[in-house]
């Protein structure tokens, strides 16, 4: 159960970030995080301080820009616990991904071809930012009814979200459950995304806490998302 404390700035104290980060890049040259070893190491490290002992790898799955197959990804977490092992490092790693809302989800839910993490079976997926894709229904939907619990991503990004707690709600009363990245609650009061990171832990409506690191960034500031943010592709956190 989280505590609420209010600081001298006005700001909550953020909630603790736990012993597992649940959306972190930390896959060596697979998508938009680490190149390689060293930068995943470095993340390690980091995470290590933070008390982390568990890091789910949530590599991008997007048809047209990260195209991870599930074994690709499986191959390079198994690699990556032997580099830990090799490096005497003692953080767990469980393979995870982070689906990118479109059709070739629904088909891979079909296919029960996901990489679900935790007793929940969550299922991690991220909306693009700017607008509602129409498909977002049907994939918590699909999620649910195949036995899983569909995770959205750092909920607290995306604009058509914040302008709209009725959309909040339905979401929830659908069964979707919400990732919010932790550095985004120390983002100030003229931050969009740290007002409605503070807002949904208020509410109670924070269920899993995660990084959603790239690089291995200081603890408490907001991690940096990918550079991938130029003509129609979508933007990735
Ligand atoms: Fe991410």
């Amino acid at each position: 159960m989280f505590s609420l404390l209010i600081r001298r700035d006005g700001l909550i104290d953020p909630p603790p970030m736990g012993e597992r980060d649940s959306h972190c890049h930390i896959l060596p040259g697979i998508d938009d995080g680490p190149k390689d070893d060293h930068g995943a190491l470095a993340i390690a490290r980091l995470l290590c301080e933070m008390g982390v002992r568990k890091v789910v790898a949530t590599p991008h799955v997007i048809s047209d820009v990260y195209p991870n197959s599930t074994a690709k990804i499986s191959a390079a977490v198994d690699a990556l616990r032997r580099l830990f092992s090799a490096s005497g490092l003692g953080i767990e790693v469980e393979a995870g991904a982070e689906y990118y809302a479109e059709g070739e989800l629904l088909d891979r839910i079909e296919r029960r071809d996901l990489l679900a993490f935790g007793a929940e079976k969550y299922v991690l997926f991220e909306s693009p930012v700017e607008r509602r894709p129409m498909v977002l229904e049907d994939i918590a939907f699909s999620l649910a009814s195949a036995g899983y619990t569909p995770l959205l991503a750092h909920v607290e990004r995306y604009a058509f979200l914040r302008k709209d707690p009725d959309a909040v709600a339905h979401l929830r009363e659908i069964g979707v459950r919400f990732q919010v990245n932790h550095p985004s609650f120390h983002l100030p009061k003229t931050s969009g995304r740290g007002e409605m990171a503070r807002s949904l832990y208020v509410k109670g409506l924070v269920d899993v806490l995660g990084t959603d690191m790239h690089r291995a960034t200081p603890w408490d500031q907001p991690s940096r998302s990918a550079s991938l943010r130029t003509g129609r592709r979508p933007r990735l956190g």
